[in-house]
This record gives C-alpha cells, sequence and structure tokens, in this order.
C-alpha cells in the first residue's frame, strides 16, 4: 500500500458498496461494511458474497481472512470507529422515473445520529443522486440529527461511481478517473489519498459538479448506443453492415470506437434508471430535455425491431421461435429492463411458441415468463425451431458451428448482438439491422 490506511464504514453492501469496500480493503485499508440485512451480513463475514461479480468472491475471502474487512448491522459503532463514511445505498426509481431517497435520507439520518458524539469524520455519498441532493437533501439531515455542522465538525463529499456490471472490482481498482466533489477542502484532502493509490486521474470539484458528471456520463453512453442503432437502421435500409460503418467512425480521433455496439438496445441497473432520473430532475428545474427522451424511445422501439423483422420474413403465430440470451449483457444473471422481456413478449402476444436458453439468467427470468419453454443449452433450444434470435452476446454462443443451427425446422437467424462469424455459419447475413 502507496498511501495512509485508513478506517472506512460502507454504507449499503449492495453491488456498489460490496465492492467498494472489497476493493478499498485489498488496498490495506480497514473497511467495515453496513447492511440492515443480517443474512447478508454474515453471507460476506464467511467470505461469500450476495452477488455474483467476476474475482470477488476470491478477494472478499482473502481481505476478511487478513482482518481487512467485515460486516455488521450497528451503524452506530460502524461510523464511531471510522474516519470516512461512504453511503451506497440503492436509488431506485419512483413511478415517474425519479428517484426514491428513502435509503439515502434514513443513512443522513443514521450517521446524523452516531455523529453526536464524534470527532471530525468525511461522509461521502456514492451513491447515485441527482444533483442539488446531497447540499439539499443529505447535509441537512445529518447536521439536524447530530447538531453539528458542515465543514466545521463533519465535511461532506460525493464521488460517482461508474462501475460495471461483470468488471466492477476491476473499475474499482483501475478507473478510468476518480470525481470527487467536496464541500470544501479539508473534506476533499481527507478521502483523496484513499483514490490516490489508484494511479487514475483525480477531478476535484464542487459536489453538484460530480452528481451530474454521473448522469451526464451514463446518458452520454446511451446515446451513443441510440445513435448507432439509429445509424443501423438507416444501415439496414441500404444493405450495409453497421458494424464495417461504425467502424470507421471511430477511428475518429475525436469519437471512440467504444460503445458503439449496434444491436437489441440498452437495459440494465443503471442506463435506463438514471436516464429517466435526469430527464426528470431537468424538467423539475423548468427544462424540456428533447434528446434524451428521443434516445429513451429510440431504445424503446430498439428492444422489439428484431421481432418486427422476422415478422416480415414469416408469419410467426404457432411458430417455435429459439431466443438465446436473457440477461441484459454477457456474464450476469441479471435481467433488469433486459431487451429479451420485451422481445418475449412482443412474440408472445403475436402468438409464437417460445424456447428459450441463458447460461445464468433463466431463474430470474421465470418469474417474469413462467409458462415458456426453457432448455439447458442452446443445441435443444435451436431443435425443430422455426427460427432464432440472439438477444445476448453470450461468449459461448460465438462458438456455435453451422450444426448447431441445423437442427433447426427453418434456419432462420436474427442478430440482436453480433456474435456470430458471418463466414462460420451458411445462409446468414448478420445481424438484423
Ligand atoms: C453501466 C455503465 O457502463 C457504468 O459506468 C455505470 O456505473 C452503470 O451502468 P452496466 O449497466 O453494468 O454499466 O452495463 P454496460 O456494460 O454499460 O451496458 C449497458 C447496456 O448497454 C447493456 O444492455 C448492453 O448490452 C448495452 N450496450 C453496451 C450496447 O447495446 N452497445 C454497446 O456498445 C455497449
Amino acid at each position: 500500500m502507496i498511501g495512509e490506511r485508513m478506517k472506512i464504514a460502507i454504507i449499503g453492501t449492495g453491488y456498489v458498496g460490496l465492492c467498494t469496500g472489497t476493493g478499498f480493503a485489498s488496498k490495506g485499508h480497514d473497511v467495515v461494511c453496513v447492511d440492515i440485512d443480517e443474512v447478508k451480513v454474515n453471507k460476506v463475514n464467511s467470505g461469500i458474497p450476495p452477488i455474483y461479480e467476476t474475482d470477488l468472491e476470491d478477494m472478499l475471502k482473502d481481505v476478511i481472512s487478513k482482518n481487512r474487512l467485515r460486516a455488521t448491522t450497528n451503524i452506530n459503532s460502524a461510523i464511531k470507529e471510522c474516519e470516512v463514511v461512504f453511503i451506497c445505498v440503492g436509488t431506485p426509481s419512483d413511478d415517474v422515473g425519479r428517484i426514491d431517497l428513502k435509503y439515502v435520507r434514513q443513512s443522513a439520518l443514521d450517521i446524523g445520529n452516531a455523529l453526536r458524539e464524534c470527532d471530525y469524520k468525511v461522509v461521502v455519498v456514492k451513491s447515485t443522486v441527482t444533483p442539488e441532493t446531497t447540499e439539499n437533501i443529505v447535509i441537512p439531515k445529518i447536521e439536524e440529527a447530530s447538531g453539528k455542522k458542515v465543514g466545521q465538525d463533519f465535511g461532506m463529499c460525493m464521488t460517482p461511481e461508474f462501475l460495471r456490471e461483470g468488471s466492477a472490482l476491476k473499475d474499482v481498482l483501475e478507473p478510468d478517473r476518480t470525481v470527487i466533489g467536496e464541500y470544501d477542502q479539508r473534506s476533499g484532502d481527507t478521502i483523496e489519498p484513499i483514490f490516490k493509490e489508484l494511479n487514475a486521474p483525480i477531478l476535484r470539484t464542487k459536489i453538484k459538479v460530480a452528481e451530474l458528471i454521473k448522469y451526464a456520463n451514463n446518458a452520454f453512453l446511451a446515446t451513443k448506443i441510440s445513435y448507432s442503432n439509429e445509424i443501423g437502421n438507416i444501415c439496414k435500409r441500404l444493405g450495409v453492415d453497421v458494424y464495417d460503418v461504425l467502424k470507421g467512425v471511430g477511428m475518429d480521433h475525436r469519437m471512440s470506437p467504444y460503445f458503439f455496439n449496434a444491436g437489441a438496445g440498452w437495459g440494465g441497473s443503471c442506463f435506463p434508471k438514471d436516464v429517466a432520473a435526469i430527464i426528470e430532475k431537468a424538467k423539475e428545474l423548468g427544462y424540456e430535455p428533447k434528446m434524451l427522451q428521443e434516445v429513451v424511445d429510440i431504445n424503446k422501439r430498439q428492444k422489439v425491431r428484431m421481432v418486427e423483422q422476422l415478422q416480415k420474413k414469416m408469419d410467426i403465430k404457432n411458430k417455435k421461435i429459439a431466443v438465446l440470451g436473457l440477461s441484459f449483457k454477457a456474464n450476469t444473471d441479471d435481467i433488469r429492463d433486459a431487451s429479451s422481456i420485451d422481445i418475449i413478449k412482443k412474440l408472445l402476444d403475436s402468438g409464437a411458441i417460445v424456447a428459450a436458453y441463458d447460461p445464468q439468467a433463466m431463474e430470474n427470468m421465470k418469474h417474469i415468463f413462467p409458462g415458456i419453454t426453457y432448455n439447458e443449452n442452446a443445441t435443444e433450444t435451436l431443435r425443430d425451431a422455426d427460427a432464432c434470435l440472439i438477444v445476448t452476446e453470450w461468449e459461448e454462443f460465438k462458438n456455435l458451428k453451422d450444426e448447431n443451427f441445423n437442427i433447426m425446422k427453418n434456419k432462420l437467424i436474427l442478430e440482436g448482438r453480433k456474435v456470430l462469424d458471418k463466414k462460420e455459419i451458411k445462409d446468414f447475413d448478420g445481424i438484423c439491422w
């Protein structure tokens, strides 16, 4: 470890909290993870992550064996014994797309109560919150509950997270950059050593700016994908491959070739929620963010475009359609806002018989579509199918060969993600737009 060893409390042992805490502990800090869920806390203390994430189990076991990390339900004592408190609780969407701050408010209240009997500490919001939340809600709540004053008795920062599912630990330990929004210099100076050793540029800025960076970042990435889908839809009408077109565009140094993959649209736990939240925040501020609304609408239409393409080629009523891939992206069992949900719904509404396979996500999908067939592998799913839709870019689908598809009744394959090798598979003309 390069910097000083710090005592860190992490409130919320979900995806962000556990990965961040484990990452910090691996750098030599003393981390205590707090959660209200006793089952979760017990699991973490036994070295079993309650969520699946690449390398997390090994790293968690390692830091626990070195006494660098432990979990507790006792928020009060965790806060009292640390120098920095990270708020990593969830901020789910409400009915109209605004973020629901109930867990953030509760954390602020708990922190405030604990701070009553404490010396100076810095509180850091890492949960994704819309601009002004930290200053208008979190700080007043902590001040009210603690009777103390920000900037004097405690410090305040906001550091957005940019973790991707599937590479979250790598993203904690090797970020492109760290953004520190700080109430004052002392707050920022206190937490900077934690991030300095990650060898990435650090941007120190105002709290409101840091909050907006997170949303502007995700909204831009979602926009980039919707843009590539729009170009893809034009390509389809021209009979050219959007991947060839965007390869050429991505070579311009003002662009970047990443996040240019056209296909069945974006989903997951962050993009839909974050774009909706920044749209609602903009409206609250009196601005109508038309481009972002269109980004969302393009995505909504894009998700079912595969089925529409299929319907142009055949009447799908009473036909067996094989759906390969259910998770919102590869290497996760997460189906939140996955394109497969809209696709299967449209298939069923059109009278098709759906057979599905996913290496990880079938159990989750059974709660949404209990009545469709789930197969143990891709080959079984393809047997006697009238068409196949590839919806998630799982590595194992890349290895599918011509003979795997030859068992279909009708070899019609549409790709929602670029997966198959055109040269390997006969009678297949690539991504469906
Ligand atoms: C995202 C952000 O990348 C991360 O920084 C943030 O903290 C959380 O949200 P994640 O939801 O894990 O991470 O997934 P990501 O890999 O970004 O993919 C999001 C969606 O976009 C997926 O549905 C994916 O299939 C889709 N996507 C991604 C595309 O359609 N094309 C692309 O080129 C890239």
